[in-house]
């Protein structure tokens, strides 16, 4: 058995969370993205803003998977962002935010003990995510955990580029015992 510690990410990790996030980008999205904006993305800018947001204060939950001393994966969590505004919160429905495994790490387990962690943290009966519709891998995998597409659909635009991606919301909704003993 595998020993996975999921723990708050820190200041000190983001470094690493960074080159993680920016590699599952280069992997996952390759075809999805255009290759321009997945060959220049830029780790030290990503753990900069990774470490400006992990200081603010607010309603996220930000953790990181550990095995064997490394950052497998993160995930990060709360109520659902509001669409407009996205400083603003919608507390009675859940939002996974994101989830990034290190490619070395896909096919291992972490991802579904990051998801379920996620998923068992959030209060909220309904749970929603965005995730880019032609992200097949993805959709199997939430699709595993009960999350599937609701109908919501938006693109995706990466920062710096006019590339128009289209998004899709998945979700998913618990019975009224969720959480409670
Ligand atoms: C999405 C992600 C977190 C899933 O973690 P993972 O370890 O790859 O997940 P698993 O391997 O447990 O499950 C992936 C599913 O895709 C399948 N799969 C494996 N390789 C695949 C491929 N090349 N293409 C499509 N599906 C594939 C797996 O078999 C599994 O489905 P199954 O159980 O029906 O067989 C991870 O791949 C990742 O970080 N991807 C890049 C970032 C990303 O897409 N994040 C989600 C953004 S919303």
């Amino acid at each position: 058995v595998t020993e996975t510690q999921i723990r708050p990410e820190t200041l000190a990790d983001c470094d690493e969370t960074a080159a993680l996030h920016v590699l599952a980008w280069q992997v996952g999205y390759r075809g999805m993205l255009p290759g321009e904006v997945l060959d220049n993305l830029d780790v030290r800018d990503w753990a900069a803003g990774r470490r400006e947001r992990l200081s603010l204060p607010g309603p996220q939950t930000r953790l990181v998977a550990v095995r064997g001393g490394v950052i497998a994966g993160f995930v990060q969590f709360g109520p659902k962002r509001g669409e407009v505004d996205r400083t603003q919160f919608d507390e009675q429905i859940g939002e996974i935010y994101a989830i990034y495994v290190h490619p070395e790490f896909w096919g291992t387990g972490v991802a579904g003990e990051l998801l379920r962690t996620a998923l068992e943290s959030l209060p909220q009966q309904e749970v929603q995510l965005w995730m880019l519709e032609a992200n097949e891998r993805g959709r199997r995998f939430y699709a595993r955990y009960g999350l599937h597409p609701d109908g919501a659909r938006d693109v995706f635009q990466p920062r710096g580029s006019d590339f128009e991606a289209p998004d899709i919301r998945l979700s998913i909704r618990r019975d009224e015992q969720h959480g409670q003993q």
